[in-house]
């Protein structure tokens, strides 16, 4: 390793940390039919060592683009990466390592084991292709495909014919030769696709464990979002070749940043800022299509016309008596359909002629037509970027049109 530091999001040098990557300023388009697309537009972020970092976002909107160029096996355009300091790729200098000098782990929907091989002889494999950049002996390598298929829970099946192993157990395989070279960063590319729902649970949380137990610096990329809360330590949402909001799962899912990103994660209500509040501090007053609603006007930039409030529906509280006096943000309102799920009695409540959905314990019994109070707590009320309109799918009260402006909930 020749160079020990690296770009952060400014340019400025900055010290490396092993396991650290590093993406500045990451730019590339393709051309198709005499037409270019940007597909890539200015994306920087930074993965600590040890983390867990997961791309979620729609289909096309540039994931598996990134992650190939962070592999080497896509050229980009513009921009800058690093892992643990090493350099991989810079515009400016013209510096790029040919993927197969990277070692990274690798694991791809289509995740290709060898048919031929035994589930040993597959794990081997990236030892045995790059044996002279490894240095290792037979009996090294041995030892290394054992520790690595312990990691996966596939001791027992090392001199098994690797096709006769059950989806799962593909999947693990897969896994157990991606880190057999010990790779400083594992990239994965919607790995669990490819398996049947149960199964796709069961592995997520295998593949967090493992990833805890080795503690490799990972990149995951997934448009599913329960697979990115539920393994991740960081997510980055991504829409059309932009980074839009990175954060701790808990914090994507209660402060969005924009509308984009709280429906593509959940689904929410989405009230129409109509004419913003008098001051810019502390709880304020907005005028929305259902009338004033108190939000806290805590980030950094001003409430405007074509925002929006997100409530999400099991934060809204319903009940039959009023709720004490004094308590903002409570609404009248008629259930219009309740239906019970079981785990839990999703409604939808018309209030001033736009239709809130909302998610309730299942102990609570409402019936089509009941009269209610709605509150919407204060803090559970975040102001996002980006108009309710064109987002989602809109529910629209009995005998009203369809309009831009007709955007309550989805
Ligand atoms: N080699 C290529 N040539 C031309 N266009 C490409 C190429 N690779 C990707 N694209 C386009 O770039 C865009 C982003 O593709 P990418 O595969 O990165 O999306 P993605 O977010 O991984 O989507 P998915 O969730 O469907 O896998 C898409 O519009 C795709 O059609
Ligand atoms: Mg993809």
């Amino acid at each position: 390793m020749n160079i020990v530091s690296t770009k952060g999001r400014d340019g400025s040098a900055q010290p490396a940390r092993p396991g650290q990557l590093t993406v500045s300023h990451l730019e590339k388009a393709f051309v198709s039919r005499q037409e270019t697309v940007q597909v890539i537009k200015d994306v920087s972020f930074t993965i600590e060592p040890g983390q867990f970092f997961t791309l979620l976002g729609p289909s096309g909107c540039g994931k598996s683009t990134t992650l190939r160029c962070i592999a080497g096996l896509e050229r980009a355009d513009r921009g800058h990466i690093a892992v643990g300091g090493r350099v991989l790729a810079d515009s400016e200098t013209g510096a790029f390592v040919a993927a197969s000098e990277r070692d990274f782990g690798m694991v791809f929907q289509s995740y290709a084991i060898w048919p031929h091989m035994t589930v040993a002889q597959n794990v081997a494999f990236p030892l045995h292709a790059n044996r002279r950049r490894h240095k290792l002996s037979r009996k090294e390598i041995a030892a290394r495909v054992e520790e690595a298929l312990a990691m996966v829970r596939l001791d027992q099946y090392g001199g098994r014919i690797a096709t006769k192993l059950s989806g799962g157990q593909q999947q693990r395989l897969a896994l157990a030769r991606a880190l057999i070279t010990r790779p400083e960063l594992l990239l994965l590319d919607e790995p669990l696709s490819n398996l049947d729902a149960g199964l796709r649970d069961h592995m997520r949380s295998e593949l967090r464990a493992m990833q805890l137990r080795t503690g490799v610096t990972t990149l995951y990329v997934t448009h599913d979002q329960a697979e990115a809360f539920s393994m991740s330590d960081v997510i980055a949402v991504m829409d059309s070749g932009t980074l839009i909001q990175q954060g701790a799962p808990r914090e994507i899912y209660s402060r969005p940043a924009t509308t984009f990103v709280a429906t593509f994660v959940g689904r929410t209500n989405l009230l129409s800022v109509t004419r913003p509040p008098a001051q810019t501090t502390g709880v304020v007053s907005v005028e929305t299509n259902i009338g004033p609603v108190l939000v806290n006007a805590e980030s950094n930039r001003p409430i405007a016309t074509g925002d929006s409030i997100v409530i999400r529906p099991e934060d809204l509280q319903i009940t039959v008596e009023a709720p004490p006096a004094g308590r903002g943000n409570v609404f009248a309102g008629r259930v219009r359909r309740p239906v019970f799920l079981g785990e839990n009695v999703e409604l939808e409540i018309e209030v001033r002629g736009e239709v809130l959905m909302s998610r309730q314990h299942p102990r609570f019994v409402f019936a089509a037509g009941d009269e209610v109070h709605v509150e919407l707590p204060v803090d559970r009320c975040v102001v996002v970027s980006g108009a309710a309109a064109g987002v989602g799918s809109h529910i629209h009260a009995p005998g009203e049109p369809a309009g831009p402006d007709k955007n309550a909930a989805v």
